[in-house]
């Protein structure tokens, strides 16, 4: 995607061949920076304190995190250490530990001498792979959004969390779609979920849908309710950290209640995801790791003051206890559909299984 002009994407080689640079996601809105990551465990580092977040974009920072390593040191027990440090970064997206993995597989079956290049075009391979299966979500989710399209009104679409193409290599899975309505010309308007505690929503998705020039309007997490009461929502796309083999769908905290709220209005409640979410070897949601974040996140805000300097500012009582769960499981009955690089389905076993007949239901991870 562009920024100013400039084709960005969130990560890629450094123009030294032994580096990896990033969007630095922590400086936006205010700051466009990039960073630079040397070594594995930068990587690791990357990846926990969020200055690259998202799903699929975590996966392929873990994949390039291996080359860095590889790098270093090509020795089994050096790379199978590296490869447990990145998996191990972030606990609920299943994207991780599948591209570290999987690179880890590629890499290891080489000889030595031949494991830092062969790391290199694993990481590159995921990622474009990551680029094209966003591009395909894109085309599929578009036809959702025209079908519930009214005559030429603009078709008003709820996002949460950041689900764009930071959260990706490019693209985006849930803003995918709008992208690719807006490009095509259909009138859209996009409800961003500001997303507390850490406002992926307010920050990042209002930030790319800015620069994209997208319309959008920020709302405060609880308003998607009563804007859907006001018929002032035609459909919610929302991205995807794991789905389990039923359908279930975990996403960042606050998704659950605004499926929940979709229902009862009959509004579509769409997910889009590519195929390295899926976690064919669980059966349930409930049984996805959630990830327990500082509370800190909560007592705490980060944001420019009136004179443009950044401050952090408690809200809350200085004692007052705070608990941080980073995301929940929306049950595939809430679902109207899940959309991947294949196609749509339906939330369900059935669903999932018939866009990917070769899963085998148990031990992908
Ligand atoms: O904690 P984050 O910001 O890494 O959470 C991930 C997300 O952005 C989302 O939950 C998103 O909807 C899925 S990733 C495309």
């Amino acid at each position: 995607m562009k920024i100013d002009g400039i084709a960005y994407r969130t990560i890629w080689r450094g123009a030294d061949g032994r580096s990896v640079e990033v969007i630095d996601q922590t400086g936006l809105p205010h700051a466009l920076r990039i960073r630079s990551l040397t070594t594995a465990e930068a990587a690791r580092d990357a990846i926990a304190d969020m200055v690259v977040r998202g799903a699929p974009l975590i996966g392929v920072t873990g994949a390039y995190g291996l080359a860095l390593a590889a790098q270093a040191d090509p020795s089994d027990a050096a790379l199978e250490r590296a490869a447990h440090m990145l998996a191990e970064a972030r606990p609920t997206a299943v994207n991780l530990r599948w591209a570290v993995r999987r690179a880890a597989a590629k890499v290891l079956s080489q000889a030595p001498a031949d494991r830092a290049a062969a790391a290199w075009a694993e990481a590159h391979a995921i990622a474009e792979e990551d680029v094209a299966a966003c591009a395909a979500i894109g085309r599929h989710g578009e036809a959702l959004i025209r079908q519930a399209r009214r005559g030429e009104a603009t078709v008003n679409i709820l996002t949460h969390c950041n689900a764009g193409w930071l959260a990706t290599v490019d693209w985006g899975t849930a803003l995918a779609p709008i992208y690719a309505a807006h490009d095509a010309g259909v009138a859209v308007h996009v409800w961003v979920d500001e997303t507390r505690p850490r406002g992926q929503g307010a920050a990042l998705t209002a930030w790319e849908l800015g620069r994209h020039g997208v319309p959008h309007t920020v709302i405060a997490d609880n308003a998607g309710g009563h804007l859907m009461q006001l018929g002032q929502v035609d459909l919610c796309i929302v991205g995807s950290d794991r789905v389990a083999a039923n359908g279930d769908v975990c996403n960042k905290i606050g998704t659950y209640l605004k499926a929940l709220a979709a229902r009862d209005n009959d509004v579509p409640f769409y997910v889009a995801l590519p195929f390295s979410t899926i976690d064919w070897s669980l059966e349930r949601g409930a049984d996805i790791p959630i990830e327990a974040r500082s509370g800190r996140e909560v007592t705490h805000q980060t944001g420019l003051d009136d004179e443009g300097m950044l401050r952090t500012v408690r809200l809350t009582p200085e004692h007052s206890a705070a608990v941080n769960p980073a995301f929940d499981v929306t049950p595939a009955r809430l679902v109207s559909a899940i959309i991947t690089e294949r196609g749509v389905c339906e939330a369900s076993a059935a669903g999932l299984q018939g866009l990917y007949p070769e899963a085998i239901a148990v031990g992908r991870t």
